[in-house]
């Protein structure tokens, strides 16, 4: 059964579950895995850097519930969060695939979420083209990483479907220049100027 945004925070919080991405951040991501989540056809919503799960599974508690609120509408959309579970500067806060996955079995999100551990260029490499309605970058925020993620990814995404990253100014500069080198026009993609929202980048997908 899916929860209030709140409540699932706090369920996390006693759980020992923290990340170091912003409350405010991760309830924007909520709202647009809400929208992605209706739209016909249904997507796949994709998260590359599971990490400890903190973040994911508000998006399955979401995800949940605009199912279970809409069951006539059989919703088909699903998540997948993908991680190599390599990244030892995080050691803190990374947790193993095998935790992830039993945090998720139960928290009951198994049937909206599935963790996948591998490389995530792989992983986008893999999917049909046009069947992504949401790809949240949040892995290796290297240039050539994010460069590659981009050239993968974009081919994958839907009509009018959202692309968006992390690590936008608070991180080793490998992400502004990743978009800059591939947008040449810089007006292609976006940022916030919002307090909370400074360390994203946004880009609507209009054509497929
Ligand atoms: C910033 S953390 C993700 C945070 C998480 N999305 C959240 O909101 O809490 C980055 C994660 O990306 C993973 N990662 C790094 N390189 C990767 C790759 N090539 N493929 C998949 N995951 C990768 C790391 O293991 C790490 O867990």
């Amino acid at each position: 059964m899916g929860m209030g945004f709140h409540e699932m925070k706090k369920l996390l919080k006693r759980s020992g579950v923290h990340s170091p991405t912003l409350m405010e951040e991760q309830r924007w991501l909520v709202r647009q895995v809400r929208m992605a989540a209706v739209k016909i056809p249904s997507g796949t919503i994709v998260e590359c850097g599971t990490m400890n799960g903190n973040t994911v599974i508000l998006m399955a508690n979401c995800l949940k519930t605009v199912k279970e609120n809409r069951p006539k509408r059989d919703i088909a959309s699903e998540i997948i969060s993908i991680d190599n579970y390599s990244d030892q500067r995080k050691h803190d806060t990374l947790s193993s695939f095998d935790e992830n996955v039993a945090m998720v079995k139960e928290f009951g999100f198994d049937d909206v979420l599935t963790l996948i551990e591998g490389d995530d260029i792989e992983f986008l490499g893999s999917l049909d083209d046009h069947s992504v309605s949401l790809l949240w970058v949040d892995s290796c925020q290297s240039e050539t990483h994010v460069y590659q993620t981009l050239q993968v990814g974009l081919p994958k995404m839907m009509r009018n479907s959202l692309v968006c990253g992390h690590d936008y100014i608070f991180g080793n500069m490998g992400v502004p220049y990743a978009l800059d080198d591939f947008y040449k026009d810089k007006s292609e993609y976006i940022t916030s100027p919002h307090v909370y929202l400074r360390n994203w980048w946004f880009m609507v997908r209009e054509v497929e």
